[in-house]
C-alpha cells in the first residue's frame, strides 16, 4: 500500500516555509556582495525588474506543476511528460541544489562561527584581517561547516511538518525587526548620502555591461529560490484548496524587503568606514562586524542576535535544499528517509570542503575566481536561471495551459492572459538573451 503523502499542516505553514527557503543567506550575505560588486543601483534595478517579470511567474509555473504533480521535481516532468526532454529541468535542480547547499554550508558555518565569536566577546582589532584570518584557516572553517550540515541534516531527518514548518515559524519575524532596528542604526553612522546614491540613483551607462544582467538575474532566481525546483517540490505537499497567486506575493515582497532592507545595512556603515563594496563573499561579514564595534556597550549582545538569527535564516534555506535531493533519493532508490539524509548530507559536506579551503589556506581557482565564488556563480547565475527557463517553457508551451490555469489558481484572476504572456514570451526570452551575453562575457 502506497503511504500518503506528507502535507503542509495549514496555509500559513506553507507560505512560511517557503519563505524559510526563500529568505536566507542569499538576502543578505550574497545580494549586499553581488551588489557591492556589481555597482549597485543599476544592479538593484535589474534585480528588482526581474524578480517581478521573471520571478513571479516562474514562482507561480513551479507550484502549480508540483502540486499537479504531487511528486519531486525529476518524477514530476516523467508523470506529467513521459519520455521526453523536459525531464532535465528536474535532473539540474537536483544538481544544482546539490552544488548549493556544497557552498551554502561554509557560509552557514561562517555564521556559526560568528555566534561564538560575539558570545566570547566579539570581534576587536580589524574586522577585516579577523575575518581573513579565520577564513585563511584549513581545519577551523571546515569545522563549523560540519556542525552547520550537522543541524540541517538532522532537522531534515525529522520530516515535513515538524522539521521545517515549525523552525520557519517564528524566526522570520524576530530577524526582520532586527534587521529594521540595525539599518536604522546604520543610516546613522554617516554614510546615509553616499549609500542612498550608491543604491537608488541609477547609474545609465552601466546598464551596457552584461555581467550585471547575468549577476543580477543570477540573484533572482537564488533568492527566491528558482529553478531548481524546491518550489516546485513544496508545491508538492499542498493541499487543492490554497490560493496560490496571493500565497507567491507575499513571498515574494518579503524576500525583496528582507534584501532591500539588508543593504539599507551593509551600505550605509560600508561608506562610512571606508570598506570596499567588491570585494567579494566576504563582505557582511567584514561590514557587520565594524557596525557592531562602534555599538557601545550592546554590541557584542547585537552581535550574537543578529548572527543566531542569520544561521537560522540559512538554516532554513539549507533545509530545502537538502529536502529536493532527499526526496528524489527516496523515491528513486527507495531507501528511509534517514539513510538519505545523512549518505547525502555527507556527501554535499564533502563537496563543500574545497569551497572553505578556497578562501586562503589553498588556492583552488577556476576561471579566476576562488573555487567558491566560481560554484555560486556557476549554480546561481547559470543554473538556476537554465532551470527556470526549462521549466517556464514546459510549463508554458507544452503543459496543457487549462491546467496551468487551473493548478496555479488564474482561472478567474484578470490579468491571467497578462501573466501568461510574460510566462510564455518575456520570461524566456530576457532569460535566455541574458544567458548567452552573460556566458559570453564570462
Ligand atoms: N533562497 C535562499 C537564499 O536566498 O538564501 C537560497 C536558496 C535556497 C537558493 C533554495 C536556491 C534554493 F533552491
Amino acid at each position: 500500500m502506497k503511504k500518503e503523502r506528507e502535507q503542509w499542516g495549514s496555509r500559513w505553514g506553507f507560505i512560511l516555509a517557503a519563505m524559510g527557503s526563500a529568505v536566507g543567506l542569499g538576502n543578505i550575505w550574497r545580494f549586499s556582495y553581488a551588489m557591492g560588486a556589481g555597482g549597485g543601483s543599476t544592479f538593484l534595478i535589474i534585480y528588482l525588474l526581474s524578480v517581478l517579470i521573471i520571478g513571479f511567474p516562474v514562482m507561480l509555473i513551479e507550484f502549480a506543476i508540483g502540486r499537479r504533480a504531487q511528486t519531486d521535481a525529476i518524477d514530476a516532468f516523467k508523470k506529467l511528460a513521459p519520455k521526453s526532454f523536459w525531464v532535465v529541468a528536474g535532473g539540474m535542480g537536483v544538481l544544482a541544489a546539490f552544488i548549493i547547499l556544497s557552498f551554502y554550508g561554509v557560509i552557514g558555518g561562517w555564521s556559526l562561527k560568528y555566534i561564538f565569536t560575539y558570545i566570547t566577546g566579539g570581534v576587536s582589532g580589524d574586522t577585516e584581517t579577523y575575518f581573513n584570518g579565520f577564513v585563511g584557516s584549513t581545519i577551523e572553517p571546515i569545522g563549523w561547516q560540519f556542525l552547520f550540515m550537522g543541524i540541517t541534516i538532522a532537522i531534515v531527518m525529522l520530516g515535513v511538518q515538524k522539521g521545517i514548518e515549525a523552525s520557519s515559524k517564528w524566526m522570520m519575524p524576530i530577524l526582520s525587526i532586527l534587521l529594521i532596528l540595525l539599518a536604522i542604526y546604520s543610516l546613522t553612522l554617516g554614510g546615509a548620502s553616499e549609500a542612498m546614491t550608491f543604491m537608488f540613483h541609477p547609474d545609465w551607462s552601466a546598464f551596457s555591461d552584461p555581467s550585471v544582467y547575468f549577476a543580477a538575474v543570477g540573484q533572482a532566481f537564488f533568492t527566491l529560490s528558482l529553478g531548481m525546483g524546491i518550489m516546485l517540490t513544496y508545491g508538492s505537499y499542498l493541499s487543492p484548496k490554497e490560493k496560490l497567486p496571493s500565497s507567491a506575493v507575499y513571498i515574494i515582497i518579503l524576500d525583496t524587503l528582507f534584501a532591500v532592507i539588508a543593504g539599507l545595512v551593509v551600505f550605509p556603515a560600508l561608506f562610512a568606514f571606508d570598506i570596499d563594496p567588491t570585494q567579494g563573499p566576504g563582505l557582511v561579514f567584514v561590514v557587520l562586524p565594524t557596525i557592531f564595534q562602534n555599538i557601545s556597550g550592546l554590541g557584542a549582545i547585537v552581535g550574537v542576535a543578529f548572527f543566531i538569527l542569520l544561521a537560522l535564516a540559512a538554516l532554513s534555506s539549507a533545509i530545502s535544499l537538502l529536502e529536493v535531493t532527499v526526496s528524489y533519493l527516496i523515491r528513486r532508490l527507495g531507501v528511509s528517509r534517514k539513510f538519505a539524509t545523512i549518505g547525502i548530507g555527507f556527501v554535499i559536506f564533502l563537496v563543500g570542503v574545497p569551497s572553505s579551503l578556497s578562501n586562503g589556506a589553498v588556492t583552488i581557482k577556476v576561471f579566476g575566481d576562488p573555487f567558491l565564488d566560481f560554484m555560486d556563480k556557476f549554480s546561481g547565475n547559470l543554473l538556476l536561471p537554465l532551470g527556470g527557463l526549462i521549466i517556464t517553457l514546459y510549463g508554458t508551451w507544452s503543459w496543457k495551459s487549462n491546467e496551468l490555469l487551473e493548478y496555479a489558481d488564474l482561472q478567474d484572476a484578470f490579468y491571467a492572459p497578462a501573466l501568461l504572456f510574460f510566462a510564455k514570451f518575456v520570461a524566456p526570452i530576457a532569460i535566455l538573451i541574458i544567458l548567452i551575453f552573460g556566458m559570453l562575457n564570462w
